[in-house]
């Protein structure tokens, strides 16, 4: 996904800003001066773009301005967390996916037999083509069309709980990072749920990268919760980014995977 929008996104030092130093954005006139990383990552109006598309191989997803909302190379990333929210690929876990995208973490916590599925999505172009690709049919999935932000509540209020739960949207704010990580407690199995996220926070900036993770995991020790940051190697072509507007992944090679659990004294 794109990266979660905080300030530390516009920091000038970011070697995106060198090589895409003279492109500016075409889709508003307010932003034209601006440069296209720098621009913020945030799309408040994303789930009323029209022509967001996949690819024929099925390896891209785009938005109305041909910015990435998911891309094939993050596939090692995603079964890296799928494997840690199914605690290291035990099968019949309940699990709770928050954004489609090309259904790729999906796929992979399908592989673990999961005894529930909840997927939560909320753009009509990804929800038909999760019905075309037979995912409503698939063992133990429940699909949730609609925003996180009604679902969610639906869900507190059936009393449902989860083993393993993952949160990677597109366009929202770190704020709406915080908003669900409130809910989210409210479903996540104690005492040995583990939560993770797409962490995309502050992409450009390792500095930045780092002090947004400590925010992130000083909200979530308020709410009772551990979190810990593994690290995964991974490498991004300049290829893979061939028909998108703009990067979202800088040229760094350590991922910094989140794991979230219950502290042993809040459980
Ligand atoms: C980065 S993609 C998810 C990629 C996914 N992790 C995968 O493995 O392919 C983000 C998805 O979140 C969806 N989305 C964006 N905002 C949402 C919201 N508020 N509630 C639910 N889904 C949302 C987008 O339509 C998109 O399908």
């Amino acid at each position: 996904m794109e990266g979660l929008n905080n300030s530390a996104n516009n920091d000038e030092s970011d070697k995106t800003s060198m090589k895409n130093g003279e492109a500016t954005s075409a889709t508003d006139s307010t932003t034209a001066s601006v440069p296209v990383s720098h621009e913020p990552c945030t799309k408040p109006d994303y789930l009323e773009h029209s022509n967001v598309r996949y690819n024929a191989a099925n390896t891209l997803l785009l938005d109305d301005d041909n910015d990435a909302v998911m891309m094939e190379w993050e596939r090692p990333l995603m079964n890296a967390h799928a494997s840690i929210l199914t605690h290291n690929g035990t099968k019949g876990k309940r699990v709770m996916n928050i954004g489609f995208g090309l259904g790729i973490i999906d796929t992979a916590l399908q592989s673990y037999e999961p005894s529930l599925h909840v997927i939560i999505e909320a753009h009509p172009t990804v929800y038909e083509k999760m019905i075309s690709d037979g995912w409503d049919k698939k063992p133990n999935v429940r699909i949730c069309f609609g925003k996180w932000q009604d679902e969610l509540p639906k869900l507190i209020a059936e009393g449902l709980e989860f083993d393993g739960i993952f949160y990677d949207t597109y366009g929202e704010h770190f704020t709406d990072l915080e908003d669900f990580h409130e809910g989210m407690a409210k479903v996540l199995h104690k005492p040995d749920g583990i939560y993770s996220f797409f962490n995309g926070l502050a992409p450009d900036n390792l500095f930045f990268h780092g002090v947004a993770c400590n925010c992130v995991k000083i909200q979530l020790s308020h709410l009772g919760l551990d979190s810990e940051f593994a690290q995964c190697e991974i490498q991004v072509d300049e290829k893979d980014w061939d028909g998108v507007r703009r990067k979202y992944w800088h040229g760094r090679n350590t991922y910094y995977l989140p794991i979230v659990t219950w502290k042993k004294d809040s459980a």
